[in-house]
C-alpha cells in the first residue's frame, strides 16, 4: 500500500490543543484500520518565528511541499501582532497558500441539527443549513501586483487581479461540487463596480453550458452578505475570490452558532491539501482547555475525503461527533447544559469513543 504522508503544524494558541485532539482521532484511525497513513510534525506561525526567526521556515515548507496532505492547527497571537508584515504568523499561511498552489479553499457550514439553539439567526432560518464556501485562495488583491505603500507613506495600495484560467480552475471546482451537492451554484462578484468582476462573471457564465445540471445564479457581494443572514437556506454553493470569501465565510461560520465547528481544505490540482479549522489561535482561551477540537476533528475528515479518498473513515468521523452532540455533549463556546461542557481533550476522547 502506498503511504500517505501527513504533516501536522500545530502552531500557537489554541492550534496545538485542538490540533493534537485531531492528532489523536487520525492515529486511531489509522491503527484500528491500516490506513497507511504517516505522521511528522514541523512549526509554523508565531513558534516558528521564535525558534527560527521567521514564520515559515524553510524545512517547515520542505516538509510541507513533500506530503499528501497538512493539518494546521492556528497561527499568531498578541506577541507577534507588531512583528514586521514579514515576519508575521499569518505570513506563513499566506505563504504555504501560494507555495503549494492551493487554490481552491472549501469552506462548509453545516449546523448539527442539535445546535439550532447556538446560532445567531432564529433557529427556524437555520435549521438543517448545509452551504458550501468556495473561495479563490492563491490570487485577487491577496497576491496581486502592483502592491506597496508610496515612498511618502501617503497613500498605499493593493490590487485586485484575476486572469480567466485562475478563474476558469476555481469555476471548476465548484461546478463540480455543485454537481455532487443539490446543483445549485451562486457566483458572488462586484460586477457593477470592478472590471475584475465583469471578467468573473463572464467566465463562470461560459463554464456553465458544460455542467448543464447545474443551475448557475450571480450576486453582488453586498447583497451576498445581506441574504446570508436574511435567507441562508437559498444557497447551496457559493464560489467566490478571495477577499470576498474571506469575507462571507466568517459570516457563513456565526450562522452556525460556533466558529469552533467549522473546518476548512484548501486544496491544490493534484489533491494536495491544507486543512484547518476556520477559527483563530484564540489567544485568551489558550491552554485552559476550553477550546473546541470539533472544527480540527472535522479537518482530519476533509483530509480523508478530499486528499485520500477514504470516504467511510472520513463519514465515520462525522457520525462520530453528531452522536456526541446528540447526547447533549459540548464544549464552552456552545450553547446548551453545562454540566455537559467537556473540556477539549475530553471532547477528543469522547468522539473516538464513538469510533470504537
Ligand atoms: C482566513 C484568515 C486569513 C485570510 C488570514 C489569517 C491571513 O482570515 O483564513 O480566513 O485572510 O485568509
Ligand atoms: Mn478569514
Amino acid at each position: 500500500m502506498k503511504s500517505r504522508e501527513v504533516l501536522f503544524l500545530p502552531g500557537d494558541g489554541i492550534g496545538p490543543e485542538v490540533s493534537n485532539e485531531a492528532r489523536k482521532v487520525l492515529e486511531y484511525l489509522n491503527d484500528a484500520q491500516d490506513l497507511g497513513i504517516n505522521i511528522s510534525q514541523s512549526v509554523v506561525g508565531g513558534c516558528a518565528y521564535e525558534e527560527f526567526g521567521k514564520p515559515l521556515p524553510e524545512a517547515t515548507l520542505e516538509a510541507a511541499k513533500k506530503s499528501d496532505a497538512i493539518l494546521l492547527g492556528a497561527v499568531g497571537g498578541p506577541a507577534w501582532d507588531n512583528l514586521q508584515y514579514d515576519l508575521r504568523p499569518e505570513r506563513a499561511l499566506l505563504g504555504l497558500r501560494s507555495e503549494l498552489d492551493l487554490f481552491a479553499n472549501l469552506r462548509p457550514a453545516i449546523l448539527s441539527k442539535y445546535l439550532s439553539d447556538s446560532s445567531s439567526l432564529k433557529s427556524e432560518k437555520v435549521l438543517d443549513l448545509d452551504l458550501l464556501i468556495i473561495r479563490e485562495l492563491t490570487g485577487g488583491i491577496y497576491f496581486g501586483e502592483p502592491r506597496g505603500t508610496s515612498d511618502s507613506n501617503q497613500s498605499a495600495f493593493n490590487t485586485m487581479v484575476y486572469s480567466r484560467d485562475e478563474i476558469e480552475r476555481i469555476g471548476r471546482v465548484a461546478f463540480e461540487a455543485a454537481q455532487k451537492r443539490n446543483k445549485h451554484l451562486c457566483s458572488v462578484d462586484k460586477a457593477n463596480v470592478l472590471e475584475v468582476s465583469v471578467l468573473w462573471r463572464e467566465v463562470i457564465s461560459k463554464l456553465a453550458s458544460e455542467y448543464p445540471d447545474v443551475h448557475l445564479s450571480h450576486m453582488l457581494v453586498d447583497n451576498a452578505a445581506m441574504q446570508l443572514v436574511r435567507e441562508p437556506k437559498q444557497f447551496d454553493v457559493i464560489v467566490t475570490g478571495n477577499l470576498f470569501g474571506d469575507i462571507l465565510s466568517d459570516i457563513a461560520a456565526m450562522l452556525t452558532g460556533s466558529i469552533g465547528m467549522l473546518p476548512s481544505a484548501s486544496l491544490n490540482s493534484k489533491n494536495q491539501g491544507l486543512y484547518e479549522p476556520v477559527h483563530g489561535s484564540a489567544p485568551d482561551i489558550s491552554g485552559k482547555g476550553l477550546a473546541n477540537p470539533i472544527a480540527a476533528i472535522l479537518s482530519v475528515a476533509m483530509m480523508l475525503k478530499y486528499s485520500f479518498s477514504l470516504n467511510k473513515a472520513s463519514s465515520a468521523i462525522e457520525n462520530a461527533i453528531q452522536e456526541v452532540l446528540s447526547e447533549g455533549y459540548i464544549t464552552h463556546d456552545l450553547e446548551g447544559d453545562d454540566n455537559k461542557k467537556l473540556s477539549t481533550s475530553d471532547m477528543g476522547n469522547k468522539i473516538i469513543e464513538k469510533l470504537i
